[in-house]
């Protein structure tokens, strides 16, 4: 036996304590790193699903894998503006989802204070290197008001979290985001212990990279508040043709995700492709990715052609996985190309189209073929999240709240559209390209008149008494007898006619959203993807959501 009694007897007993406390802190660290693994290798395992356009494992072990080799999006993918003082800053980038004022609109009426005394939180989950983060923490930075917003980013890549943390910070952003290193798939209740409920969650491009993705939307239903929505993202199948077909043949090439693999790539889609390769059978979709096969990062070329896995969907199989999860879809983006009327015209075809959500989706993705993605917002199936904005309730009454709503363009300005649209001939409709499919909306003749009235600040009953009390257009005003024929049009006449028309076709190109209190439009805010199309303007502006006061 031992007995210590002098100095050094407490020196040894000292040492072994602190012998054992690093053998079991590196024994509980171990357990721990076996547990996340073993999560991921079991929810990364290739080839275990049954669903169409797969392609499994190039030669990464797991997407985490590749995600620490390949963070995504490669940070340096949009450009970076100089400031007054010639420092570089980040681009921040305005996209949907991840608007607050768009959320608003599809999953609260447009109804949500995100200044709520009880608080806001979101979620970014599988945020990689903090795109969408950022998007969310500069908005709420530039609310209005006392903000009680709380977000937290979730990743299960190191490498990634590490470059959000660092953009995040350079931003200034820190006091509104927390990291956390996990993954979705873990289990819920856990997850739920460590970083709590949510009122909004945000999961795009994520998903499909999981083995069993209804799991995934199972697991983050239990992460969300009763009333609260999520943002997805899917990769949809059919518009997707190219890509996949382009995985196989790199997958049969056993091309490897190296600088060597990744370089051959770009020679290859670039060079190697017969006109009828599906990649390259539509000329002008075919330009734009042929370019940015030069322009991209290597982490997008990998993310694209050369995943450990992506499975894309048809819309009705997005269906059926949010409804497996107990979850409802409260909206397609944008809604009007996921509208049979935008492609069919013919009275005879409209009457055999379903007439449920998921039919009318389906056959009008089936029709265009072109869809590449489905963006979508959902809500629990038993929650109370009130969902998108409407006109009109289900008896055809004025909706509540629609005089005191007030219409938001989306990133574009009133004044210049316009004027592009008083210029523009009647009866060609408001032009809107998707994936190189041309569409055109319809919009009524006193569209210039409203859109100019629309400044984020307005009601729709100020939008209305301002236009009936003025006369339009020059053959109204001198009409029959020599009156102006508005003062007659009713509230629900103006709904039904001119500005439901214009709301159809901007919210169906997801450009205007409807809000309970005034939004601000910051002008030096830069947003690379703003409005393009032809003749129209390229405004970046941003309108993020102000405290409901
Ligand atoms: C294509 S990136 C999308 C990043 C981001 N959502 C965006 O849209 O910019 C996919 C991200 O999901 C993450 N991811 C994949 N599986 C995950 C899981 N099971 N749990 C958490 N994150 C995951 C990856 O590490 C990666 O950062």
């Amino acid at each position: 036996m031992f007995v210590f009694v002098n100095g050094e007897g407490y020196k040894i007993r000292f040492k072994m304590k602190l012998l054992f406390a690093v053998f079991f802190a590196m024994l509980f660290i171990v357990v721990v790193v076996r547990r996340v693994d073993g999560n991921e290798k079991e929810n990364d395992k290739g080839g275990g699903s049954s669903l169409e356009n797969s392609v499994f494992d190039v030669r990464f072990k797991s997407v985490r894998e590749q995600y620490e080799a390949f963070p995504y999006p490669p940070t340096t993918l949009h450009p970076t503006p100089s400031n007054a003082r010639g420092k570089r800053r980040e681009a921040i980038v305005l996209q949907s989802p991840s608007h607050l004022t768009e959320i608003n609109h599809y999953i609260w009426k447009g109804r949500r204070n995100f200044c709520d005394k009880g608080g806001f939180r979101i979620l970014v989950a599988g945020g990689g290197t903090g795109e969408k983060t950022i998007q969310l923490a500069t908005q709420v930075r530039d609310m209005k008001g006392e903000s009680v917003v709380d977000i937290v980013h979730l990743d299960l890549s190191t490498a990634s979290i590490a470059i959000a943390k660092n953009r995040v910070e350079s931003l200034g952003l820190e006091r509104y985001v927390r990291f956390f290193h996990g993954s979705i798939t873990e289990d819920a209740r856990n997850l739920k212990e460590k970083i709590g409920v949510f009122d909004y969650i945000d999961c795009l491009g994520v998903l499909h990279h999981l083995e069993n993705p209804s799991l995934g939307i199972e697991n983050l239903k239990e992460l969300l508040s009763d009333d609260g929505g999520m943002g997805l993202m899917f990769y949809g199948s059919l518009g997707r043709r190219g890509i996949y077909d382009m995985q196989r043949l790199l997958k049969l090439m056993d091309v490897p995700p190296t600088n060597k693999g990744i370089k051959f790539v770009r020679e290859f889609v670039s060079h190697g492709l017969p006109p009828t390769n599906w990649l390259r059978n539509d000329p002008q979709r075919w330009q734009s990715f042929n370019r940015s096969m030069h322009a991209s990062k290597d982490a997008q070329i990998v993310d694209m052609l050369m995943p450990f896995r992506d499975v894309a969907y048809r819309v009705d199989q997005v269906f059926d996985m949010v409804k497996a999860a107990g979850m409802k879809v409260l909206q397609l983006l944008q809604p009007a190309i996921y509208r049979p009327e935008t492609y069919v015209r013919d009275p005879d075809v409209l009457s055999r189209i379903p007439t449920d959500p998921k039919g009318r989706a389906s056959f009008a993705e089936l029709l265009a073929g072109n869809m590449y993605h489905h963006f979508l917002y959902v809500a629990k199936r038993d929650g109370s999240a009130p969902g998108p904005f409407q006109l009109f309730d289900r008896d055809a009454g004025v909706a509540d709240d629609v005089e005191s709503a007030i219409p938001v363009p989306h990133i574009f300005d009133t004044t210049e559209l316009s004027s592009a649209l008083a210029k523009w001939p009647e009866g060609t409709g408001l032009p809107w390209s998707h994936r190189s499919l041309q569409i055109h909306l319809p919009i009524p003749r006193d569209a210039a008149e409203i859109v100019l009235l629309m400044d984020g600040r307005r009601t729709l009953a100020e939008i209305y008494e301002a236009f009936i009390s003025s006369c339009g257009s020059t053959e109204e005003a001198e009409g029959e007898h020599g009156v102006c024929g508005r003062e007659s049009m009713s509230f629900k006449m103006f709904l039904l006619g001119p500005f439901g028309q214009l709301f159809d076709s901007l919210n169906g190109i997801n450009k205007l959203h409807m809000a309970q209190a005034p939004v601000q439009y910051l002008h030096d805010r830069y947003a690379p993807w703003a409005w393009k199309i032809p003749g129209f303007p390229k405004n970046p502006y941003h309108s993020p959501a102000r405290c409901y006061v």
